[in-house]
């Protein structure tokens, strides 16, 4: 069966395509076997990958739009979504879990008033539920960007989040 495409139905972001020719061009030059890599640059810069980026970097390394989107949303680790300026990700594996970690996330989720996988108005923080990210004797685990914070306790989370711009 084939899969609807979205195309360019993103219209909320304006992609600078010189800054896209710096990354595609001057960092990857233009090789369609970085494609991983350029798609993680432009996340980086974007802090998700526009889908005007996507069709500009197919036609610019030759890769069909069909097959770069099939990449995006094949790997978790990128969004087609706008997100927040800040991501804050929830430890919901098993050892964290067992340390209060549910308690945690209903914390966040009142402090900032979204739910899970959801992006706050004002764009500041984005918040996603994780599996286990390695540092299981820590749990329960947040990690912001790429802030580590260990052993937390609900009440220290409007601390914690008081610290991110
Ligand atoms: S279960 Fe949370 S870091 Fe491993």
């Amino acid at each position: 069966m084939n899969q609807a495409i979205p195309l360019e139905s993103d219209t909320e972001t304006e992609v600078d395509f010189m800054e896209l020719d710096t990354i595609i061009e001057d960092e990857f030059g233009n090789n369609k076997e970085n494609l991983i890599m350029i798609l993680q640059a432009i996340q980086r810069k974007y802090n998700y990958v526009p889908q005007p980026a996507l069709t500009y970097l197919s036609a610019k390394i030759g890769i069909p739009y069909s097959k770069i989107y099939g990449v995006a949303t094949f790997y978790s680790t990128f969004s087609l979504e706008p997100r927040g300026r800040n991501i804050v990700s929830i430890c919901l594996g098993t050892a964290c879990h067992v340390r209060g970690g549910e308690r945690v996330r209903e914390r966040i989720q009142e402090s900032l008033e979204i739910s899970d996988g959801q992006t706050t108005e004002d764009q500041r923080f984005t918040l996603e539920s994780v599996r286990c990210i390695g540092c299981c004797s820590l749990g329960p685990v947040v990690k912001i960007n790429e802030d580590m914070h260990g052993r937390i306790s609900s009440d220290q989370i409007d601390r914690i989040l008081d610290q991110y711009e």
